[in-house]
Formats: structure tokens, sequence, C-alpha cells
């Protein structure tokens, strides 16, 4: 197994599913939390009431590119960008094929296989995928009017130097979105990194607060959600969390 997660098969239709998965697959029987489904669309769509401009969108840690898609409905150019080859390849592949065959665990050792399609209101001609590091970012990139961060900033190895410098690629009237369910984990990023979820002089520190201490000299805060997202494990158990979403726009 590779020692990036994120690079194994395992990763690859994990995220396949959870990006393009049809509701039955994770609903048995129909019964389940139908608001924690589709949430890499809903994630595409945190533009929606906050962007002005339509020309270009960046999704930053874009997995297999489900969020990339969804914002190809309304962006001319959507760059996806993420650390792991193995979740690039197959953003690559299901935005040029449009559908697949899957293979997800039902019970224990047994497994079944399941068709994704893309919606056909996305454009995937509009969206290029390529490897990077959202820490380290090529200003050859340029300025993009919405940038998502969906889930990243706690798989990042310091996060805080993602946030100080990403207004660099953000246009005039540009927005930021970012979603986290703050699970911090030192696999990911040592524990001096975390932005909150332990304790400074006996006092609680919290992601949220750190994040607007980071963001706030250059951005103002325009909205804050609750957004609960489904990963499944089988046919009968799926692990629901629920990520907070930080809209913020580049102060003027
Ligand atoms: C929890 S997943 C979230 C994926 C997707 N945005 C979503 O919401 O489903 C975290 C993603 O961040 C990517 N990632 C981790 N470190 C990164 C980095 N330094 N630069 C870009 N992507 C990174 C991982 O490969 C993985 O795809």
């Amino acid at each position: 197994m590779p020692t990036n997660f994120y690079e194994s098969n395992k990763a690859v239709s994990e995220y396949l599913l959870f990006h393009y998965g049809e509701d039955e697959a994770f609903l048995m029987n129909g019964i389940g939390p139908k608001e924690a489904l589709h949430f890499a669309r809903r994630c595409g769509r945190l533009w929606d009431g906050f962007a002005k401009n339509s020309e270009r969108a960046l999704d930053l840690g874009c997995a297999v590119g489900g969020s990339s898609l969804e914002l190809s409905k309304r962006f001319d150019q959507v760059i996806g960008i993420d650390f792991a080859q193995a979740l690039i390849d197959a953003a690559i592949r299901i935005s040029e094929e449009k559908s697949a065959v899957i293979s997800i665990v039902d019970e224990g050792e047994v497994t079944r296989e399941v068709s994704i399609v893309l919606e056909k209101e996305t454009r995937p001609e509009n969206v290029r995928f390529r490897q990077g590091d959202a820490m380290n970012l090529e200003p050859e990139l340029g300025a993009f009017d919405f940038v998502l961060m969906a889930n990243l900033i706690d798989r990042l190895p310091e996060p805080k130097r993602c946030l100080e410098s990403i207004h660099n690629w953000i246009a005039p009237d540009g927005v930021l979105a970012i979603t986290s369910p703050y699970t911090w984990l030192e696999e990911f990023t040592p524990k001096e990194h975390w932005l909150g979820g332990y304790y400074r002089e006996g006092r609680a520190v919290r992601a949220f607060d750190s994040l607007k201490a980071i963001l706030q000299p250059r951005f103002e805060l325009l909205d804050t959600r609750d957004m609960p997202f489904l990963i499944r494990e089988h046919a009968r158990k799926n692990q629901y969390s629920i990520a907070q979403a930080s809209i913020w726009k580049l102060s003027t």
C-alpha cells in the first residue's frame, strides 16, 4: 500500500463513489440521511450568491474532481489540483470517459460493481486537472473568481502557510470557500500546525477562530454553514460527518 493513503486504489474507488455515486449506493433500502448526499456537488455550488464573476475557478485538493465538474457548469475555466497523482489520473479518466464502473464493498470481502456517470450539464472540456501542492502554488496559475478548498486544510502539513498566501490567487471581487470537519490528525498535520482542537494555556483553541485570525486581515467573512457528508464503508455502514463551510471575500 502506498504510504500516502490518497495514492491508493482504495482512496481512488472511495472518492469516485463519494463524488459521483448514486444515492442507492449509500442508502440501504432508501434509509439514511439524505441531506448528507452529494457533498462534492454541494461544494461546487458554494459560489452561489457570493461570486460576482464566472470566468475562472480553482478547486484545491480536488481529489477525483466532483466539485471541479460541478464548478464547470458555471465557470468557463476550472483548474483542479491535488497532491495525489492517482486521484488526478482518476479525475482525468472520468472527465474524458464520462462514466465508469467501480467495485464497492457490500460486506467483508463481498463486493459489487456500480456505475457512475457524469451529469449531462457538466462541461468537462472546461476543466483541467493537474498534480500540485496547495502549499506551493505556481504564480503562473493566475487569479481566480472562486477558490474552493473542500476538506483540505486538515489534510495539509502546514494549513496556515496555505491560507496565508491564498489571496495571491484570488481576483478582485473573488471568493474563497473553505469546508472542513476539522478532523486534526498527526498522520497528516504535525500537532504544532493544527489550527484547532487543542488547549493553549488552559483555553480551547478552535479552528474557526484560527481561520478568522489568519484570513481576516485580507478577507471579509460572508457566511458559514454546516455541510453534512457521508463516506461509505459498506452496504450497512456510512461515516457521517458535518463539515463547516466558511465563505470569504477579498477585502477591497
Ligand atoms: C479529505 S480529501 C478531500 C477531497 C475533496 N476536496 C473532497 O471534498 O472530497 C483531501 C484531499 O486533499 C489532497 N491533498 C492533501 N495534501 C495536499 C496538498 N499539499 N496539495 C493539494 N492537495 C492535497 C488529498 O490528496 C485529498 O485528495
